[in-house]
């Protein structure tokens, strides 16, 4: 049997975006962060939800696990812009910029962002569970979610913010679409109300957790070990910079452990479900960082 990663990594070489024209490269663009790899960390999340009451439509999910991904990969696309962070390298490769040029790495993002709602919107499920989806991604993934931490992320380089203003900030930017990574997964499932909010409060401890780690591999690891660049954090208000490398990895022990306890109250087929991906995840910042 396929892996679920493998069937989404299937599912998604078998449907990228599409642009055949005379243009010499945009359709290679178009594809390129989406091949280049990446932990596909959202889809799994989504997909494991799906898995653990609704094997059955696991398949009609992957558009909407694609859709994630691509709205993902385009925040990625444009976090890397010299008027964002300026990077070179992502998921191993150049930077969309680097290879091609800025305007194209500005319209594949803005493509990638469009086609994520194609995505769902054709989906086969029922119209008003991709209602909820689009409602869903569209206000964690925009102006109340991941574009206002960008926002605040770039506006208030050099500037030192609060430690409740930097979690604010990194619950925007990366933990909100963590959290509707899981609650998209319990829509598709039909789960009740309550286990919908239950997941997405889970989801921004998860992401704030992930955003930590995420600042503590910046200062911790090479480029090469990061597959981007790294050590570029100077002038950004991270975990590292406000409290320090030990105090960031004492900020990613407690919500690390506040995730297992979370995790160990959900139903048995929740669960088991999330538990392989998560535990990995939960505990990435005390491993060996070869084995990442
Ligand atoms: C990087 O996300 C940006 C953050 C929100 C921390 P990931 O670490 O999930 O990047 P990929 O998808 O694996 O490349
Ligand atoms: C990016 O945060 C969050 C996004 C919304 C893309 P970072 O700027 O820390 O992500 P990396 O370190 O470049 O992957
Ligand atoms: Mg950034
Ligand atoms: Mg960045
Ligand atoms: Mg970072």
């Amino acid at each position: 049997m396929k892996t679920l990663l493998t069937n989404f990594e299937d599912y998604l070489i078998n449907n990228l975006p599409v642009s055949k024209t005379f243009h010499p490269y945009f359709e290679d663009a178009l594809g390129n962060m989406l091949q280049a790899g990446g932990k596909r960390f959202r889809p799994m999340l989504l997909l494991s939800v799906v898995k653990s009451n609704k094997n059955l439509l696991i398949q009609n999910s992957m558009p909407v696990a694609l859709g994630l991904e691509m709205l993902h990969t385009y925040s990625l696309i444009h976090d890397d812009l010299p008027s964002m962070d300026n990077a070179d390298l992502r998921r191993g490769f150049e930077t969309l910029h680097k290879k091609y040029d800025e305007v194209t790495a500005i319209l594949v993002g803005d493509a990638l962002n469009t086609e994520a709602f194609k995505q769902i919107s054709n989906a086969p499920l029922h119209n008003d569970v991709k209602i909820e989806l689009i409602k869903c991604l569209s206000s964690n993934g925009g102006i109340d979610g991941m574009i206002i931490g960008q926002a605040i992320d770039c506006y208030f380089e050099n500037k030192i913010l609060e430690l409740s203003q930097l979690e604010y900030l990194h619950i925007h930017k990366t933990a909100k679409l963590i959290a509707a990574s899981l609650k998209m997964g319990a829509i598709i499932s039909e789960y009740d109300f309550q286990t919908q909010e239950k997941l997405y409060n889970f989801g921004i401890d998860l992401g704030l957790l992930f955003q930590i780690q995420d600042d503590i591999i910046d200062e911790t690891y090479t480029e090469e070990e990061a597959g981007k660049t790294t050590q570029n954090d100077d002038a950004k208000n991270s975990f590292v910079n406000l409290l320090g490398l030990d105090g960031a990895i004492n900020s990613a022990d407690k919500l690390a452990d506040k995730c297992e306890k979370i995790l160990n109250t959900l139903d048995k087929n929740l669960k088991q479900s999330l538990e392989e991906l998560l535990l990995k995840y939960i505990n990435r910042h005390k491993i060996d960082k070869k084995s990442l």
